[in-house]
């Protein structure tokens, strides 16, 4: 059973085909770091028209590059949100358009069960199945889930203001690097020291699982304002704001698996490629007992393989989308709770 994935909710063009349980046979992502670099952030409605420039040859490509025509094809995957809604409508109307030109059935997918999904592909790790905690972290999202089975998301924590990739591109921003944010921090903090600047951990209320970033991006700010360059190596800068980042994610992902007694946590989206995260999060799940699973570093920002196995798995439990299905810049997770039969 095989899917063409199609992903266009951000600033990744992605195509791409599965086979279950979770074996790549294609995936191609066209990026646009260099339409958003110089503002340093992604603008939608230059997002969308490179969508509509670059969704069809992505395509064919991945097409090509599997060796596959539609005929070989079960089903058409597409991330109807939640996303840029230009972006969004961009891939439906490519997914929609192929799905009616092939004679296949459209299955929508909510992008962040895609993300969810990442680590079951071409994993090489041994099974990791439902039910488990799963910490989302990527551009838009902050999230804690009791993944309880396929399209069962209950939300343990989220965070209150800026989802964690945001503080990493921002906090890059205040320190003069380029976008996206993420990974220019993590190369910057390489060999710098973790405990240089003790930034603030934001933990109220013990029990919570909650998270804020707003109050650590302005103590950056303060930070930087007060020392200027040279008086503090920018390196331990960038590593101790990592660390004040990392160390919130671990503290509230085991806090999550304890308090619903559950020994298994994924990680997935753009922020589980950071180094430090996988190593301090490995490091001390494994005191705890805790068994955690990470995509490949190359899955876990946006990519249509992601999307095409949420859709596999969706349309193998009999879910099928009509032409009417539209797509949605808002989409809660939890809402996919029980929703199976969407054609209405
Ligand atoms: N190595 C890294 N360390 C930290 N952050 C990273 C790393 N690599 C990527 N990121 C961050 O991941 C984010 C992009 O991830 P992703 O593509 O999953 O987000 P998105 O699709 O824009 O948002 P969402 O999935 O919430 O809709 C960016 O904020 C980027 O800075
Ligand atoms: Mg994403």
């Amino acid at each position: 059973m095989r899917a063409l994935g199609i992903e266009s909710s951000c600033d990744e063009t992605a195509a791409a085909v599965v086979e279950l349980p979770g074996r790549i046979l294609s995936n191609v992502v066209h990026g646009q770091v260099e339409v958003h670099a110089r503002y340093g952030g992604v603008v939608p409605e230059l997002a969308s028209r490179a969508h509509a420039r670059h969704i069809q040859p992505v395509i064919e490509a991945a097409l090509a590059q599997a060796g596959m025509t539609p005929r070989d094809l079960d089903c058409v995957a597409v991330t109807i949100g939640p996303g840029l809604i230009g972006g969004l409508l961009t891939g439906l109307a490519a997914a929609k358009g192929f799905a009616l030109g092939a004679g296949l059935p459209l299955v929508g997918v909510h992008h962040m069960e895609g993300h969810l999904m990442s680590p079951f592909l071409d994993s090489g790790q041994p099974a990791f199945d439902f039910p488990f905690v799963a910490l989302l972290v990527s551009g838009g999202h902050t999230l804690l889930l009791h993944a309880r089975a396929f399209g069962e998301y209950l939300c343990l924590g989220q965070t209150r203001d800026d989802a964690v990739g945001e503080a990493f591109d921002k906090g890059a921003r205040l320190l003069g690097l380029g976008y996206p944010g993420g990974p220019a921090i993590a190369r910057l903090a390489e060999g710098g020291d973790p405990q240089a600047v003790h930034f603030p951990r934001a933990l109220p209320e013990k029990k919570d699982l909650d998270f804020s970033f707003s109050g650590l991006k302005t103590a950056l700010r303060t930070f930087l304002a007060r020392n200027p360059e040279g008086a503090i190596p920018r390196r331990d800068v960038a590593a101790s704001y990592q660390e004040a980042i990392v160390d919130v994610l671990t503290i509230k992902s085991l806090a999550a698996c304890r308090a619903i007694g559950q020994r298994r946590l994924v990680v997935a989206g753009g922020v589980g490629a950071n180094r430090r995260l996988r190593e301090v999060l490995r490091e001390r799940a494994a005191a705890a007992g805790i068994e955690v699973c990470f995509p490949a570093v190359a899955l876990c920002t946006d990519n249509g393989a992601m999307i095409a196995l949420a859709g596999l798995r969706r349309w193998r439990a009999g879910e099928r989308d009509g032409a009417q299905r539209n797509a949605m810049a808002r989409w809660p997770v939890e809402r996919l709770l029980g929703e199976t039969q969407r054609n209405a």
